[in-house]
């Protein structure tokens, strides 16, 4: 991916909690429209990373920029407006709404909004609406969720519920992507699934991914560049190729021996 201009970059990043140093002077960037993997074993500090972009926390020291612009002290939903979006460890979804409408109220601006008297409502908003609703079934089918519009969202697979998780941040439209550990608690099929879903983020929609992930099979296949992390600190990173060649390393680290068959030197995006 080198070439592609950084979307984020992050430097010298330090985040303690009292005494701890959960991040501790960590660099890293993510290649516009590439994927990128944080991996490290528990408490290593990769959420709270996902934090501090997200502007959910303030770090202790460093910096950040996205797109050329420091989001250091931006509150988080400008953060999203911007265009960082995130998903959570757990699937984050409005149960007692339909799987659509889980999606429409993810649409930034609405309109019809302000006026609570439905016959007030201007004909823009209507407009919108009908969009908005185009939309978010389009989303719906690009996660492969079109058949379950109408069904309440408590009423989908736990599978099912994360891949909902996933359409209701792209309602924001993301350009950068922080996925926070997605295969945990898929089946295998599913996995294959959400895979196929990232590769189509970059490469037809032209995302920036920045994933945690555990499972190494997937990191190995979808990533372009891989930093290892373990106690807050930065410990290595290159490409999975790089990584794969210093296979002590992340066994040390992880206890997890490597597979993965993403062809040398293939790139998503061109
Ligand atoms: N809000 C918080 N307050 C205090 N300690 C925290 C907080 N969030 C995370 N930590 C600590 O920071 C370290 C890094 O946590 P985390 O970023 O969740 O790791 P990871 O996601 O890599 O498993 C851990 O020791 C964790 O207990
Ligand atoms: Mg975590």
């Amino acid at each position: 991916m080198s070439g592609n201009r950084s979307v984020l970059v992050i430097q010298g990043l330090t985040k303690y909690f009292g005494g701890l140093k959960a991040v501790d002077n960590v660099y890293m960037e993510a290649a516009e429209c590439s994927i990128t993997s944080l991996i490290g074993p528990n408490g290593a500090g990769k959420t709270t990373i996902f934090n501090l972009i997200t502007g959910l926390l303030q770090p202790t020291s460093g910096k950040i920029y996205y797109k050329n612009q420091s989001i250091l002290a931006l509150p988080p939903t400008t953060i999203a407006r911007i265009g960082i979006g995130r998903t959570f460890q757990e699937p984050r979804v409005f149960n007692r709404l339909s799987v659509l409408e889980n999606i429409l109220i993810g649409f930034p601006s609405q309109k019809g909004e302000r006026v609570h008297h439905a016959l007030l409502r201007t004909k823009a908003a209507f407009e919108e609406e009908k969009k908005n609703k185009e939309k978010a079934i389009e989303i719906l089918e690009f996660v492969g969720l079109a058949d379950r519009g109408s069904d309440l969202a408590q009423d989908l697979s736990h599978g099912q519920q994360r891949f909902l998780s996933v359409a209701r941040v792209l309602a924001s439209n993301p350009d950068l992507l922080l996925m926070d550990e997605p295969t945990v608690g898929l089946h295998r099929e599913e996995i294959v699934r959400l895979i196929d879903l990232m590769i189509r983020l970059v490469k037809s929609q032209r995302r920036t991914i920045l994933l945690v992930e555990h499972n190494m099979d997937v990191v190995m296949n979808i990533s372009d560049e891989i930093h290892l992390l373990v106690e807050g600190h930065g410990i290595a990173h290159g490409k999975p190729e790089d990584i794969k060649a210093n296979p002590k390393l992340v066994e040390a680290f992880l206890g997890t021996s490597l597979s993965g068959n993403r062809k040398k030197g293939e790139v998503l995006c061109t």
